[in-house]
C-alpha cells in the first residue's frame, strides 16, 4: 500500500507556488501518495479557489498558534510566500513547524521531524552574496538560511532549500533578463560574456516534487543529497550573448544593444539604498549577483539534479516560448515586482 505523505503548501497563488502545486497534484502513481493541503490567508476566505482539488485551511500567517494547529499532521511544509514578507512570515511558519514537529500527537504517531522546503532564488550564502548583503537587502534571507541550519542541527526540523537562480521564463517575459522583445532592445550585462544558470517555473515545480520523493522514497545517497541542504538546481546554463543571439534569430530582427556593467548597476543600487529607494536598490544588488558569473547565480552542479527524472527544456525553446508569451500578452502581468 502506498505511503501517504501529508504536504502543506503556503503561497499557492504566487509565481512559484502555483507551479509547485500543479507539479504536486500531477505526481505519478508510485510508492508514495501525496495528500495536499493548501494554506490561504484568512483575508482571502471569500475569494473563489484557483483549484478545488486540494484541501484548504485558512490561517493568519502572523499567528503561530493557528499555524501550529494547521501543521500537526504535516510531513512536509512548502513555503512559497511573497518575497517581501517571506523572511518574517517564514520565520513564524518555521517556529510553528518546529512546535508541530515536537507535538505529542505527532510523537504518538511516530513521525520524524517535519520538513520545511523554501528558497527559489540565487545562492544567498555564496561568498559574493555575503560580501554585499546588508540588513535590508539579502540580510533577512541569509539570517533565515542560517536559522534553518541551526534548527536542523538541533533535530527539531528537516529542511531543503531550493537554490535555483532566476526563473528564466518569468524574467524573460518580464524583461528582467535584459531583452525587450517588443522594442527589440537589449542590455548586455558585462558584454554578455558571463555564464549563469536558470530554471523555468515548471522545472522548479518538478524539482520540489523530486526533493519530496528523495526524502521519503530515495536511496540513501538521494536522501543525503537533500537532507538539510541547500539544493542547487538548474535547467539551462547561458550567457547574455547567447540569449541575444537566440532572440534575434527567433524574431528575425536585430536588437539595439546597450552595454551595461554590473559594477555600475551595483554602485547605482548603493546610491538608491542611501536615498531609501529600496526597490531600485534591490535591482542593482541582484543584477550584480545575477549577471557577474561569480557563482551566486551560476549553479553549474544544479544541471545534474534529477537527470533522467526531470525533463529539461533547451535554451532555444525557453526563449521561443518567452517570445510567444510576450506576443500573446504575458500571463505574468500583474504578478511579482
Ligand atoms: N528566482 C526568481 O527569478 C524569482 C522571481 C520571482 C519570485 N521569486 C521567489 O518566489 C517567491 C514568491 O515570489 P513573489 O515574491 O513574487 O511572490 P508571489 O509569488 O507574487 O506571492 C506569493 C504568495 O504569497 C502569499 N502571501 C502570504 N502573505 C502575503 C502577504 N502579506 N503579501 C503578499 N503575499 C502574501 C500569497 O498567496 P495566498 O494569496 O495564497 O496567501 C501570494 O500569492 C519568493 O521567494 C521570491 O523570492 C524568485
Amino acid at each position: 500500500m502506498p505511503r501517504i505523505i501529508n504536504i502543506t503548501l503556503a503561497g499557492t497563488t504566487g509565481i512559484p507556488g502555483r507551479n509547485i502545486l500543479a507539479a504536486l497534484l500531477t505526481y505519478p502513481p508510485s510508492s508514495l501518495t501525496l495528500s495536499i493541503t493548501v494554506l490561504k490567508r484568512t483575508s482571502d476566505a471569500a475569494k473563489p479557489s484557483d483549484d478545488p482539488r486540494p484541501h484548504t485551511i485558512y490561517v493568519d500567517y502572523t499567528s503561530p498558534a493557528s499555524l501550529t494547529s494547521a501543521l500537526t499532521s504535516t510531513d512536509v511544509l512548502i513555503s512559497a510566500l511573497h518575497a517581501e514578507p517571506a523572511p518574517y512570515l517564514d520565520g513564524i511558519l518555521l517556529s510553528a513547524a518546529i512546535e508541530a514537529s515536537g507535538s505529542v500527537v505527532r510523537k504518538a504517531r511516530n513521525k520524524g521531524p517535519l520538513i520545511f522546503i523554501s528558497g527559489y532564488t540565487l545562492d544567498v550564502l555564496h561568498p559574493s552574496a555575503l560580501a554585499i548583503a546588508n540588513e535590508q537587502i539579502l540580510g533577512p534571507k541569509i539570517d533565515f538560511a542560517r536559522r534553518l541550519e541551526r534548527e536542523a542541527e538541533k533535530g527539531g526540523i528537516g529542511y531543503s532549500t531550493v537554490v535555483c537562480a532566476g526563473f528564466l521564463d518569468y524574467i524573460l517575459a518580464k524583461g528582467y533578463a535584459g531583452l525587450d522583445f517588443p522594442e527589440k532592445k537589449a542590455r548586455l550585462f558585462n558584454k554578455g560574456e558571463k555564464g549563469c544558470t536558470g530554471c523555468t517555473l515548471d522545472f522548479v515545480g518538478q524539482c520540489v516534487v523530486e526533493i519530496v520523493r528523495r526524502w521519503f522514497d530515495g536511496s540513501e545517497e538521494e536522501v543525503e543529497s537533500v537532507r538539510n541542504r541547500r539544493v542547487r538546481v538548474a535547467e539551462v546554463r547561458y550567457t547574455g550573448h547567447e540569449l541575444l543571439e537566440l532572440a534575434q534569430d527567433i524574431t528575425g530582427e536585430r536588437f539595439d544593444v546597450e552595454q551595461v556593467s554590473t559594477d555600475e548597476l551595483f554602485a547605482q543600487g548603493k546610491e538608491s539604498l542611501e536615498r531609501g529607494e529600496i526597490d531600485a536598490a534591490i535591482g542593482g544588488f541582484i543584477s550584480k549577483l545575477a549577471w557577474d558569473g561569480e557563482g551566486a547565480a551560476n549553479l553549474e552542479q544544479g544541471l545534474a539534479f534529477g537527470l533522467g527524472r526531470i525533463e529539461r527544456k533547451s535554451l532555444r525553446l525557453i526563449v521561443e516560448e518567452a517570445v510567444e508569451e510576450v506576443n500573446a500578452g504575458s500571463k505574468f502581468k500583474g504578478l511579482g515586482r
